[in-house]
């Protein structure tokens, strides 16, 4: 959780990256180009994964613009305070990314033909993986605990609010063409029949070496080595590297080396609570 945090339409935000200015014109006074392709995360559920993908489909595998700008100015959050000077500095078409739950969402999205991915992983490797992150994160408190921490993010009480709202809210519009969604189950399990079923979406078609260019260098092998996509070059004063890394682990199942049973059963039975009555099957469901 942040030092320093804010309220805002329900949802908490740390004030070192928003502000109610920020996210008011993230919701109200953005414009929505028709060819924009919007990046949606909870987050630590492969946002800067598929960043990487998205912007290496856009240039048909090329990596020179991997290699050059840090991920985070590639496809920047436009909801943040300094969201909007970053997005403008983009070229179209932006390939942008966003953890705002739906109904912050920008207005003008839902007038164009733009176009949403949004990627969810199982929430208890999101869970995880927040909890790692952190810790290396310097404007965020040490969790007071594990079971504490795990039971905020159960509650909602989290940064983007609840991880069930954001994935209801947003899968109202899993049967919208202009939305598409997976998870990083199946980004991890077969990443270039991912990566082709993104170009379809996006209506890219690629040769096959570039869609093996694609997986190639989106890879956790090759991002954790680029030092423009493993976040090496956030400062100090925000990111304690020493702590950790943001490319941690790169693995699903992660929760188990870190839940004990019980952990596990109560998650359960809030998740099956809050899920109830939404008729979807996840992936990391499946026996
Ligand atoms: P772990 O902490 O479990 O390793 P986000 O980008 O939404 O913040 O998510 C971060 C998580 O995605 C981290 O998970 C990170 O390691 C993982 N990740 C990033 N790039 C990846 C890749 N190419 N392959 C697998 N996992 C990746």
């Amino acid at each position: 959780m942040a030092s320093d945090q804010f309220t805002y339409r329900g949802v908490q935000f740390a004030k070192n990256v928003h502000s109610e200015e920020s996210l008011d014109y993230a919701e109200n006074k953005f414009t929505v180009f028709d060819d924009d392709v919007f990046n949606v995360t909870y987050p630590k559920s492969g946002t800067n994964w598929m960043i990487e993908i998205l912007n290496l489909i856009r240039n048909k595998g090329d990596i020179s613009l991997s290699n050059q700008v840090p991920i985070y100015m590639r496809s920047p959050w436009y909801e943040t305070v300094s969201g909007k000077e970053q997005i403008d500095a983009l070229t179209s078409p932006r390939i942008i990314s966003s953890h705002l739950p739906f109904h912050m969402f920008a207005k003008s999205f839902f007038k164009s033909k733009a176009k949403i991915i949004y990627t969810m992983r199982n929430p208890k490797d999101v869970f995880v993986s927040n909890y790692h992150y952190t810790k290396i994160v310097n404007y965020y408190e040490d969790p007071e605990s594990f079971q504490k921490y795990l039971e905020d993010f159960l509650q909602g009480n989290a940064l983007y609010g609840s991880w069930f709202d954001h994935v209801k809210g947003w899968l109202q519009m899993k049967d919208d063409n202009r939305f598409f969604f997976i998870t990083y189950e199946e980004l991890l399990q077969d990443l270039r029949g991912s990566v082709v079923r993104i170009c379809e979406f996006l209506g890219k078609e690629l040769d096959d070496e570039a869609i093996d260019l694609v997986v190639e260098h989106s890879t956790f092998k090759s991002m954790k080595e680029n030092k423009m996509s493993n976040w090496s070059m956030i400062p100090k004063d925000v990111l304690d590297h020493s702590k950790g890394s943001f490319l941690r682990k790169g693995v699903s199942g992660d929760w188990k080396n870190h839940f004990t049973v019980a952990q596990s059963e109560y998650f359960d039975n809030i998740y099956q609570e809050k899920l109830k009555d939404f008729d979807f099957s996840f992936v990391w469901e499946e026996k």
